[in-house]
C-alpha cells in the first residue's frame, strides 16, 4: 500500500486539525500540505511545523492519499489543478457529507473515501468516521483506518450514515459544550447566587469527570444510575427536563439535515455544472 505520505489541501480549520493529527500518526518526513494564503501557510508553520509545504501540483509527487479539506467553492478548481499530477494509485478523501462518494470517484482516477474528523483529533483524542467510496478496496480501508487510529478512534461506516453519524460524532463535541453553557445561563437566569466564572469551572469538572469515566469503563448508563437516584434531586432535574431535551435534538438534528439538503452538490469539474 502506500508508501509516500499523505497530503492536505487547504489550511483552514479542518485542514490544520488534520495535519496536525496525521502528522502524529504518519511521522513528520511523510506530511505533505498545500496552501493558498499567506496567512494560513502562516498558521501551519506555526501550528504543525513538521509539516513539508509545497504548491498544489507538487502534492500528488509526494503523497498517495490526498485530503480535501477546501470549501465546496473551490473544490473545482482544486481538483483541475491535480487532476493531471493524479494516478490509479491515489486515494483522494474528501470531508464534505454533501458531496456523493460516486461523483468524487468519477471524477479522479483513484480511490476515494470520506473523511469527517472532530474536534480533538489534533491532540489525539475524539472521532473519525471513514466511508468508504465505492471502489475502495479493504486493503486500502485499513490503510486508511491504521493511520486514523495514530491520532483518533476512527469509526468505518456507510456514507448513508454520514449526516447522522457527523452529527454525534464531529458537531457532538460542539454541542456538548453548548449544552454546558445553556446550563450555566440556566442558573444565571433563574438568580443562583455562582458568579458565571465559578458556574462555568464546576460544569467543566463534570465534563471532564464524565469522560474520565467513560475513559475508565463506565457506561452513560451507570454514570446516570449512580448520580440519579430514584427520588433524589439528579431524578426530578433528569424527569424535568428528558421530554424537551428530546424535543430540543430532534428539532437540532432535522436542522443539520435540512441545512445539509438546501446546499446544492458542490461542482466538482469545473465547467460541467455551470454549463
Ligand atoms: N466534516 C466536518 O466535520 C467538517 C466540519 C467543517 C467543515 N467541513 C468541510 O471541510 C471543508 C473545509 O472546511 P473548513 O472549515 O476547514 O474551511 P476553511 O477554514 O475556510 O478552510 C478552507 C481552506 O482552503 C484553502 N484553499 C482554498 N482553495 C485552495 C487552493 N486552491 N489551494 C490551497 N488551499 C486552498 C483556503 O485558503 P485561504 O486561506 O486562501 O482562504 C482555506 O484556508 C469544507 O468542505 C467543509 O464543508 C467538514
Amino acid at each position: 500500500m502506500a508508501s509516500r505520505g499523505v497530503g492536505i489541501v487547504g489550511l483552514g480549520r479542518m485542514g490544520l486539525t488534520l495535519a496536525a493529527g496525521f502528522c502524529r500518526s504518519v511521522g513528520s518526513g511523510r506530511l505533505f500540505a498545500a496552501g493558498r494564503s499567506e496567512r494560513s501557510i502562516a498558521r501551519l508553520r506555526d501550528t504543525v511545523p513538521d509539516a513539508t509545504l509545497v504548491p498544489l501540483t507538487e502534492l500528488p509527487n509526494r503523497a498517495d492519499v490526498i485530503v480535501l479539506c477546501v470549501r465546496n467553492a473551490d473544490l473545482a478548481a482544486v481538483l483541475d489543478e491535480l487532476r493531471p499530477q493524479l494516478a490509479g494509485h491515489h486515494i483522494v478523501l474528501t470531508l464534505n457529507n454533501g458531496l456523493p462518494l460516486h461523483l468524487l470517484s468519477e471524477a479522479v482516477p483513484g480511490q476515494v473515501a470520506k473523511l469527517i474528523p472532530s474536534v480533538g483529533n489534533e491532540i489525539g483524542a475524539g472521532a473519525t468516521l471513514l466511508m468508504p467510496g465505492p471502489r475502495l478496496t479493504e486493503h486500502a480501508t485499513e490503510h486508511l483506518l491504521e493511520m486514523l487510529r495514530g491520532f483518533s478512534h476512527p469509526f468505518l461506516i456507510r456514507e448513508q450514515q454520514g449526516r447522522a453519524a457527523t452529527d454525534l460524532a464531529s458537531c457532538g463535541a460542539a454541542l456538548l459544550a453548548s449544552v454546558a453553557q445553556s446550563m450555566i445561563a440556566a442558573q444565571s437566569e433563574r438568580g443562583a447566587t455562582l458568579p458565571i466564572e465559578l458556574a462555568e469551572q464546576l460544569v467543566v469538572q463534570s465534563v471532564h469527570a464524565v469522560s474520565q469515566l467513560l475513559e475508565h469503563g463506565s457506561s452513560l448508563d451507570e454514570i446516570v444510575a449512580r448520580v440519579a437516584v430514584p427520588g433524589g434531586n439528579t431524578a426530578a432535574a433528569i424527569q424535568a427536563s428528558r421530554h424537551d431535551l428530546s424535543a430540543a435534538w430532534r428539532a437540532a438534528f432535522q436542522a443539520t439535515a435540512d441545512n445539509e439538503a438546501s446546499k446544492p452538490i458542490p461542482p466538482i469539474l469545473a465547467h460541467s455544472e455551470a454549463e
